[in-house]
């Protein structure tokens, strides 16, 4: 895609080219510093030095040639020393930008690089017979943002739930539900009451050593394939499924694949014999299968224990082995806690080293920081203050409910809830991707529901606050301008239009660069920083009240744009932006 940005570059690059003064090779701009007046610079150093010529020598030689189209994007061309400045023609960018979004509509933003190319995202991958906790509950809405944003630059992309569904736990679970019996509830209170069996099984087994024993029986009985054994855990791979499936859908998260580690059981001891015969991993002599430290960020590690048993790790190498052969993928993303970084490094040496992956293919950790409670403590179930997805969505609903009902009175009692739902889960999404995802998030309500600061409800109130003029310009006679007349774009000149839409004009970067660094935040921090300039503008620009009906039909069209880019940035996040508010 070339978006208006893209051909300003463009034509620069050309323009500079043909002037025959530079080899192609050695243009490479940049862009300026934000207190330089300009929008795109050729710094001419390594050019200059490579033919020879001072650099303000050759800046200003350039100036002098340089030639562009009538109709080209590129507003002035200036030296300042060895710096050859452009900037963007306001009237020709504002009537580029804003028909590119008025066209493109919900698809502003989109982009085909990704085409003919797969991206795996593996993303929330709960575990089995607990509840979701908090870190499931980040890489579920991180890794959602990051399949819309890859899904936008035109990637195929695959979301795999890659469900914790096996291991040695199950034996004591199955043991549990044995012995205690099935619980009666539903959905996460049902996982609740398994999770509580689990813990009194684990209790009872300190004064009566048998039961570890039978638990270790099931787990054998359950890779055996015994029918009992295996009905129950059926049982609770499913009722795990519907409890998160309600969450799934609250946040708008559907995955195209749930292929858990029990799915790979078949394929392990075909990646241990790689493993051996890539001569990467060894037999020990007590029969452990070992992998010795590859280097000093990769210490030695198991693939199968002296037992026999297989592990974590194991079936993720068969994930990877399983996944390039079915989608032969560009990337591979796994978002999954910091925690877990070691295991992604021996992970991804191990598999390049069998050749499971061919080097080009990007195998990336998208690690995440921790969540900490509102009294800055680090939420743990030990310490009894574990926040789980169902309770969280509930209470961010249930307060974006009282903000709602105090500052939109008049909506209807239905319009009330749809908008509390939205700005409830609209702001544990944005919580979760304002700031770089490996730093830790704070669950400071207040903060998350604020109608001023940086987060989605002030987000959503601007995008609003957009629909509601672009509705009252709707009911107003119109001032002497009829409805079919073309927008007069060299209206817009106020520094609060020029630099909102100039911001709007970087949108589709700001999704390339998300992409390629596997940032939601790059994405949301242009969306705070499209509501604040918007801001500025409608304080400065009056619209309904506009001195001539010419401007007025101007702004209308650049809050319109304004809107669509900001519901389209909030769409990638995961965030709904609802028309009133
Ligand atoms: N179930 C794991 C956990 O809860 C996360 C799995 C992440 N994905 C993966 N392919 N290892 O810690």
């Amino acid at each position: 895609m070339e978006y208006a940005l893209d051909r300003f570059v463009a034509a620069i690059q050309a323009a500079l080219s043909a002037t025959d003064q530079v080899p192609t090779a050695l243009i490479d701009l940049q862009t300026p510093k934000p207190n330089i007046p300009a929008d795109m610079a050729f710094p001419t150093f390594r050019a200059a030095k490579e033919l020879g010529i001072a650099p303000p020598k050759l800046a200003q030689d350039l100036a002098a040639t340089l030639q562009f189209a009538p109709d080209a994007l590129v507003g002035t061309v200036e030296t300042a020393g060895p710096f050859l400045n452009f900037t963007l023609h306001p009237e020709r960018l504002a009537a580029a930008v804003i028909t590119e979004i008025t066209h493109l509509g919900d698809s502003y933003g989109h982009d085909d690089q990704g085409h003919d190319q797969r991206v795996v995202v593996d993303y929330s991958s709960p575990n089995v017979a607990k509840r979701m906790h908090v870190g499931h509950i980040r890489s579920t809405i991180i890794g959602h943002s990051l399949v819309n944003i890859f899904r936008a630059l035109g990637y195929q992309t695959i979301g795999d739930n890659h469900l914790g569904d096996w291991g040695k736990q199950f034996g004591v679970i199955i043991a549990a539900i044995e012995r205690y019996g099935r619980p009666q509830a539903e959905g996460e209170a049902e996982l609740a009451q398994v999770e509580a069996l689990y813990a009194r099984y684990n209790d009872e087994m300190k004064d009566h050593p048998e039961l570890d024993e039978v638990a270790r029986q099931r787990s054998l009985l359950l890779e055996q394939g015994d029918p009992q054994a295996r009905q129950i855990w059926q049982w609770c791979v499913e009722m795990t499924l519907a409890a998160n499936q309600r969450n799934y859908n609250r946040l708008g998260v559907q995955f195209d694949h749930m292929l858990g580690e029990s799915f790979y059981e078949d394929m392990l001891p075909g990646v241990i014999q790689d493993a051996l015969d890539a001569e990467v991993a060894r037999r020990d002599a007590d029969g452990a299968v070992v992998v010795d430290a590859m280097d000093k960020s990769i210490p030695t590690f198991l693939l199968q224990r002296a037992d026999g048993a297989t592990l974590y790790l194991t079936r993720d190498l068969a994930t990877i082995k399983y996944r390039q052969a079915t989608f032969a993928p560009a990337k591979m993303a796994y978002v999954v806690g910091q925690p877990q970084e070691l295991h992604f490094r021996q992970l991804f040496a191990l598999a390049r080293a069998i050749n499971y992956v061919p080097a080009a293919i990007e195998l990336v950790h998208v690690p995440f920081g921790t969540v900490f409670d509102t009294d800055g403590q680090t939420i743990s179930t030990r310490k009894g203050n574990m926040i789980f997805l169902a309770t969280l969505l509930d209470e961010a609903t249930a307060r974006a409910r009282t903000v709602v009902e105090e500052k939109s009175p008049d909506l209807s009692d239905e319009e009330k809830d749809t908008v509390a739902e939205a700005v409830g889960i609209g702001a544990v999404i944005y919580n979760d991707l304002y700031q770089d995802t490996r730093r830790n998030i704070t669950l400071d309500w207040d903060r998350m529901l604020s109608r001023e600061g940086n987060s989605a409800t002030y987000l959503q109130y601007s995008h609003a606050r957009c629909c509601s003029i672009i509705r009252r310009a709707a009911e107003l006679p119109d001032a002497g301008q009829p409805a079919d007349a073309p927008v007069q774009y060299a209206a817009l000149t106020h520094p609060a239009e020029q630099s909102l839409i100039k911001h709007l004009a970087k949108m589709p970067w700001a999704v390339r660069e998300a992409g390629t660094r596997y940032a939601p935040f790059v994405l949301a921090d242009w969306c705070y920083t499209t509501a604040r300039e918007f801001g500025v503008f409608f304080e400065q620009c009056p619209v309904l009240r506009a001195e001539t009906p010419e401007l007025r039909a101007a702004r209308l069209a650049l809050v319109a744009a304004t809107a669509q880019a900001l519901r389209n940035g909030l769409g990638l996040l995961g965030i709904k932006a609802p028309q009133r508010m």
